[in-house]
């Protein structure tokens, strides 16, 4: 088990665009089982490989109670997206800041498993929220980046105070 150091906002790497996995090999899946041990230990329900600074086209979700339904979605790409929903967002790299956020209500996603197999899924409610949230991510886009500009300002103070808070 290995846990990666998670990035946090303001910190310039998280607006990095990934790349896409050209194979999805053995040195791919060690990414994922880290990715998701980190996520786990967070604890979180969605992590995108961004923000453990490695820069490709890989999620790990897991929306499940008992945490054991692990998903993974590498190169993933946005097929359809329909309706609106507002919910509550936060995130792994802006802790303890929780926000409203508008989204599509249901999504079609494709892309690829840890075994390199191309699937697609559509999905609605929470799951295509965190889908969502963690493709933006592969983008280098952060959900704050929804908010108003005083908004984001305001919870980068916060995070600076929380930060140095810790460290003394
Ligand atoms: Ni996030």
């Amino acid at each position: 088990m290995a846990l990666l150091k998670i990035l946090e906002f303001p910190d310039s790497r998280l607006r990095t665009k990934a790349k896409p996995v050209e194979q999805v090999d053995d040195g791919i899946r060690q990414i994922i089982a880290d990715m998701l041990d980190t996520m786990y230990k967070a604890p979180g329900i969605g992590l995108a490989a961004t923000q453990v600074n490695i820069h490709q086209q890989i999620i790990v979700i897991d929306i499940s109670e008992a945490k054991n339904k692990p998903l993974c979605l590498i190169n993933p790409i946005l097929l359809k997206q329909e309706g609106r929903q507002h919910s509550e967002e936060g995130c792994l790299s802006v802790p303890d800041i929780f926000e409203e956020v508008e989204r599509a209500e249901s999504i079609m996603v494709e892309a690829l498993n840890q075994q390199g197999e191309s699937f697609s899924l559509t999905t609605d409610g929470l799951l295509a929220v965190c889908i969502q949230h963690e493709m933006d991510h592969l983008k280098g886009k952060l959900f704050v980046d929804y908010l108003s500009s005083l908004k984001r300002e305001r919870i980068r103070k916060k995070l600076k105070k929380l930060k140095k808070e810790k460290s003394s």
